[in-house]
C-alpha cells in the first residue's frame, strides 16, 4: 500500500471519532486534507469546524462546511490532525506545514486529540524530522543561537511566513528523549511563539495506516 493510500485509510477511519451536533477541530497537511474530504460526506451531522490554518479553513469552506472562529466556540470534543513524527506515547513533532501554533491552540481546547498518520510517522525517539519552531521575526538570530546551545542545527525556512506573520526555524540534530522537557525548554526562549513538540498535550488516540489496515494506539497517561 502506498503512503497516500495509508493516509486515505486513516482519514476515513477518523470519521468514527466525529461527534454529532458538535464543533470539530481540524488540522493541516495532506492527511488532514484527506480527512476534510471525508468529513464533507457527513457535514450535515456536525455544527461545523474550527480550522488550524487558513488553508484548512479554505478547504473546509470549499466543501460547504461551516468554519467558526475559535473565540466563538467553547467546546471541541475532538481535534483531528496529522503529524510529522509520533511515538507510542502520543508525543509528536508537528509543523512541517508551518501551522503548528494554531494547531497547538485548537488541540489545547479539544477534549480529545486523534492523530492520523501513515506508518512511516511512528518513531521510537522524536527528532529525525527537523523540529519546526515558530519565531517572532526580530528574534530569529537570537533564538537560533539558543537552539545551537541545545545541540540543534537551526535552518531558517526561507520564503515562508506563518498565518501569524512569523518565521520558522527547522532544527535538525536533536534526539528528543524527553519531549515534555524540551517543549518547556524551547517555549521558554524569548521570541519563540511555539515549538513543534506536542508532548504536554499529546495525542489521545493514534490511527496508523499500514499494509494491514489501520492500527489504533491509545497511549497511557
Ligand atoms: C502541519 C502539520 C502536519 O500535521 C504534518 O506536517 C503532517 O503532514 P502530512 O499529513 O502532510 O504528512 O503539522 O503543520
Amino acid at each position: 500500500m502506498t503512503q497516500d493510500e495509508q493516509k486515505q485509510l486513516v482519514a476515513r477511519e477518523a470519521l468514527r471519532y466525529v461527534v454529532d451536533d458538535a464543533w470539530i477541530g481540524v488540522g493541516s497537511g495532506s492527511t488532514a486534507n484527506l480527512f476534510i474530504d471525508e468529513l464533507a460526506k457527513i457535514r450535515h451531522r456536525i455544527k461545523g469546524a474550527v480550522a488550524s490554518s487558513a488553508r484548512t479553513a479554505e478547504r473546509l469552506k470549499s466543501h460547504g462546511i461551516d468554519v467558526e472562529e475559535l473565540n466563538n466556540v467553547s467546546d471541541i470534543p475532538v481535534y483531528i490532525d496529522g503529524a510529522d513524527e509520533v511515538t507510542v506515547h502520543g508525543a509528536m513533532i508537528k509543523g512541517g506545514g508551518g501551522a503548528l501554533t494554531r494547531e497547538k491552540i485548537v488541540a489545547a481546547v479539544a477534549r480529545r486529540f486523534v492523530c492520523i498518520a501513515d506508518a512511516s510517522k511512528l518513531v521510537d525517539v522524536l527528532g529525525t524530522f527537523p523540529l519546526p519552531v515558530e519565531v517572532i521575526p526580530m528574534a530569529r538570530s537570537y533564538v537560533a543561537r539558543e537552539l545551537v546551545k541545545l545541540g540543534g542545527y537551526p535552518a531558517w525556512r526561507m520564503g515562508f511566513t506563518t498565518d501569524n506573520g512569523n518565521v520558522i526555524l527547522d532544527v535538525s540534530g536533536l534526539s528528543i528523549v524527553d519531549p515534555s522537557a524540551l517543549e518547556d525548554r524551547i517555549n521558554g526562549i524569548a521570541g519563540v511563539v511555539t515549538v513543534g513538540v506536542f508532548a504536554r498535550r499529546g495525542a489521545d488516540v493514534i490511527l496508523l495506516g499500514g499494509d494491514d489496515g489501520v492500527r489504533t494506539l491509545v497511549p497511557k497517561r
